[in-house]
């Protein structure tokens, strides 16, 4: 089964590929879906490849994404030094063990994991924080069950509390690992779950609640430090004792910098693991990500593997076994080379630049901005008007000057709200981000001015009381007096007056 689609079998041009420039090597077209025949040069197959990917986007005018799209040359170079060695191979490569375990014990530091001196932290380096939400999501299952195995409970409904505007990898963790996801409902005007409704819904069967520093629709952070108190509270009356895991895949890294007061970590008793992700905030390219748990006992011993076939014993707490050893090389090298004070000052300007794309949007009017001033360095805006339509005609307008802003709808229940949203990055300068602004701006014009975008409006004067006649549904049928044809870009609301009802359709 092919999982990627880009185009499908039948819309693609052509079962073969060509390349203007590796034609000088390659003289027949070479197949798309099936192993070529024969072997080619190296300098073709670069160019052949090189070529085609000059049709992505370009990666720092993404602002679809959190994921880091620069990084400094040196590290560059300490990436693709480290390009063969296999993660997972931990006894031949112990330097690069050592380095993710060095790691693992500055992030717990960093959210404040009550390490005793000399006591190393509890925690994994990841793909991404999908791998760690699985992961810590399976450690919550497991004590959950072992609990209620240990007081002679069902121990086969577990549940997980979590805002509806949970990343899909929530979902996926539901749905693989048999947990049923209890979303709390949004609504107009709050995007993120609500501490209170959160806890009305935990029950005997709750593994745990999931909060979010950092919503990916909005970076907004949600209140973890009042869902602990409510959450307590609760504890106490029912003796449940249902934790908090905190998804700070994007928040991670921002708040220990730029909000050191705000209590959202371990320290709140009941947070028992926390994910972040090293390629958001943490600086690093696509590929790594980090959970942390509060202290071993958080960590049921039966889940993790113990493998000696590469060496001497290694334990190890991950989905799958083989992964590059770079991303963890340059998580090291951005901890190493930036230090508190470095993040702080990146993490500072990528709220500057957030902050000069949404006063310059709501300068020109026209959109409510519904991220807020503290969170993630993001951007989310919707348009006043009532038209759904004027987000996606406003994102596609974008890509002309190369910006890549995706528009969505919101969860259900806000379904009706179209956003569009531009995440922050260290690459997005304050130049660019006055830039962004302006093609706004321009944008905005042409979609005003094109014709798909005016629509017909026909305006009428009815006269409802010097028409006599009753349809069949016993409601009296209009008389229409007028009739006036025109083109407009919104609709018109009817107006009543009396006994004439104006309208446009
Ligand atoms: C809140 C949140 N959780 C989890 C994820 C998944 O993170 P990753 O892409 O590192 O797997 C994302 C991704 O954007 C996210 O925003």
């Amino acid at each position: 089964m092919v999982l990627t689609v880009v185009e499908s079998f039948e819309e693609a041009s052509s079962s073969v590929i060509d390349s203007v420039f590796a034609s000088r090597y390659v003289r027949e077209p070479l197949p798309r879906y099936r192993l070529p025949e024969r072997e080619m040069s190296k300098e073709a197959a670069y160019e052949i490849i090189h070529d085609e990917l000059l049709l992505d986007g370009n990666p720092r005018l993404n602002l679809a994404s959190f994921v880091t799209t620069w990084m400094e040359p040196e590290c560059d170079k300490l990436m693709v030094e480290a390009i063969n060695k296999n993660y997972v191979d931990m006894d031949e490569y112990p330097a690069t063990t050592d380095i993710q375990n060095r790691c693992v014990n500055m992030i717990a530091h960093l959210f404040n994991a009550p390490i005793r001196e000399k006591e190393p932290a509890v925690g994994v380096g990841t793909v991404g924080s999908s791998e760690a939400i699985m992961l810590a999501g399976l450690a919550f299952k497991r004590k959950w069950q072992n609990r209620r195995k240990a007081e002679g409970k069902p121990h086969d409904k577990p549940n997980i509390v979590t805002g509806a505007n949970v990343q899909v990898c929530w979902e996926k963790f539901a749905r693989y690992f048999e947990v049923e996801l209890k979303e709390v409902k949004l609504t107009e005007g709050c995007y993120v779950m609500d501490p209170a409704k959160a806890v009305e819904m935990v029950d005997e069967n709750t593994i745990c609640v999931a909060a979010i520093l950092g919503s990916t629709f909005n970076g907004e952070f949600e209140d973890v430090k009042l869902l602990n108190k409510l959450l307590t509270q609760k504890n106490n009356r029912t003796g449940w004792n249902t934790p908090i895991h905190v998804d700070a895949a994007s928040g991670g890294f921002v708040a220990p910098f730029l909000y050191p007061d705000l209590v959202w970590d371990f320290r709140l008793p009941l947070v028992k693991s926390i994910n972040v992700s090293g390629h958001k905030y943490g600086l690093v390219y696509a590929g790594v990500g980090w959970a942390i748990w509060r202290s071993k006992e958080d960590l049921p011993d039966e889940l993790i593997f113990h493998i000696d076939y590469l060496g001497s014993d290694q334990p190890t707490f991950t989905l799958n076994f083989s992964k590059g050893s770079s991303q963890i090389i340059a998580q090291y090298y951005q901890f190493l080379r930036l230090g508190f004070e470095g993040y702080k000052n990146i993490m500072s300007n990528c709220m500057e630049s957030a902050r000069v794309i949404r006063e310059g949007l709501q300068r020109i009017g026209r959109f409510n901005i519904i991220s807020k001033e503290k969170g993630a360095p993001v951007v989310a805006f919707s348009f006043k008007e009532n038209d759904k339509s004027l987000a996606f005609k406003l994102s596609k307008a974008l890509r002309y000057f190369g910006w890549i802003v995706p528009a969505y709808s919101m969860p259900p229940d806000i379904e009706d709200l179209t956003v569009l949203r531009v995440v922050v990055r260290e690459d997005l300068g304050r130049g660019l981000a006055d830039k962004f602004v302006s093609h706004v701006q321009v944008a905005l014009k042409e979609i005003d001015s094109s014709p798909a975008h005016t629509i017909p409006r026909i305006t009428f004067t009815i006269d409802l009381k010097q028409s006599g006649d009753i349809g069949v549904d016993g409601r009296v049928v209009p008389r229409i007096v007028t009739r006036e044809e025109e083109s407009g870009t919104e609709p018109r609301k009817i107006t009543l007056t009396s006994g004439k009802t104006k309208g446009t359709c």
